[in-house]
């Protein structure tokens, strides 16, 4: 199977790349294509893939709040380019979206069944981008994903763990609600699904609830680094442009009722990669 991967050289690509390893993959970075341009739809045609896996993305939330036309080109339009290539191929898209597309007014977790009501430039173009695919798509798997990371790559526990080995401060907030999600996880489950007909949406998060804070704090505890460089930011003092969902906590409901939920609880996942990689 010829799979095509945009945002191959992100951080979630180049997990694509390696899950799919055992198929003939077509590895797109930013610089083999630009999803803004509108020959992207050709450009993707002519290499005739038979699966399409598009986590490419303008992903900090600060950025599409400073520059929302940018946002909007890549987020939307570069996934509507996507769609329509995907509709005219009649292949599979697979659109990596985010829990930033609901708005944190909810106080249990959320179900594929909630509607979303974005509070941010970012979360609004994601929103859309999975409009377009269920506009242009007839077979789609739109994956709501939270808080990435992995061992390898540039994410949030790589970031916390090189700052306190190194000695430095991290400042997280304590009062935004989550669910975090181990990359290698996420990409074997969206694999999984590939091979099934049972397109639509899907939230895949690993189990627990954290806030930035609580995270770190639990990298500390593992893998045994100080935790007075840990810096709580209340609301107070967290200042970032773009607003963020208090409460985004999401809820692998679909996948629970097809009894395809084996996500770990993300402290598990944690000893595993000190385990094996530290
Ligand atoms: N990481 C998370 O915690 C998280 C949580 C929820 C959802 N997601 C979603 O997961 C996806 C992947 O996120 P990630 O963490 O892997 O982000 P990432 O590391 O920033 O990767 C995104 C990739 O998209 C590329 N890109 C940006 N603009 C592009 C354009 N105009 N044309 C082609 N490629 C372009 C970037 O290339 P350059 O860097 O060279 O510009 C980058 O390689 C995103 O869709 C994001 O919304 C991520």
């Amino acid at each position: 199977m010829k799979v095509l991967i945009t945002g191959a050289g992100g951080f979630l690509g180049q997990y694509f790349v390696k899950e799919f390893q055992d198929h003939d993959v077509i590895p797109l970075t930013h610089k083999d294509i630009n999803i803004e341009d509108k020959n992207t739809i050709e450009k993707i045609i002519e290499l005739k893939p038979d699966l399409v896996i598009h986590p490419a993305a303008i992903r900090s939330p600060d950025i599409c709040e400073r520059d929302p036309d940018l946002a909007w080109k890549v987020n939307a339009l570069g996934t509507k380019h996507i769609a329509i290539a995907c509709s005219i191929l009649d292949i599979p898209l697979i659109y990596i979206s985010t829990d930033y597309v609901f708005s944190g007014d909810k106080n249990s977790p959320y179900t594929e069944f909630d509607t979303p009501n974005p509070i941010n430039v970012y979360g609004r173009t994601k929103l859309q981008g999975e409009l377009f695919v269920k506009e242009f798509c007839e077979k789609y798997f739109i994956i709501r994903t939270s808080y990435v990371f992995g061992e390898y790559g540039n994410n949030a526990f790589t970031q916390i763990y090189r700052s306190l080995k190194e000695g430095k401060e991290i400042y997280l907030s304590n009062y935004h609600f989550a669910s975090c999600t181990y990359a290698g996880d996420l990409v074997r489950k969206v694999k999984e699904l590939s091979f099934t007909k049972l397109y639509g949406t899907y939230h895949i998060v690993n189990k627990g609830i954290i806030t930035r804070y609580d995270f770190a704090w639990k990298v500390a505890e593992i893998f045994n680094l100080p935790k007075d460089k840990i810096i709580k930011l209340t609301s107070e003092n967290f200042n970032q442009p773009a607003p963020r969902p208090l409460y985004s906590v999401l809820r692998n409901y679909v996948l629970e009722l097809y009894h395809m939920d084996d996500m770990e609880h993300y402290e598990e996942i944690l000893k595993k990669i000190s385990f094996l990689c530290f």
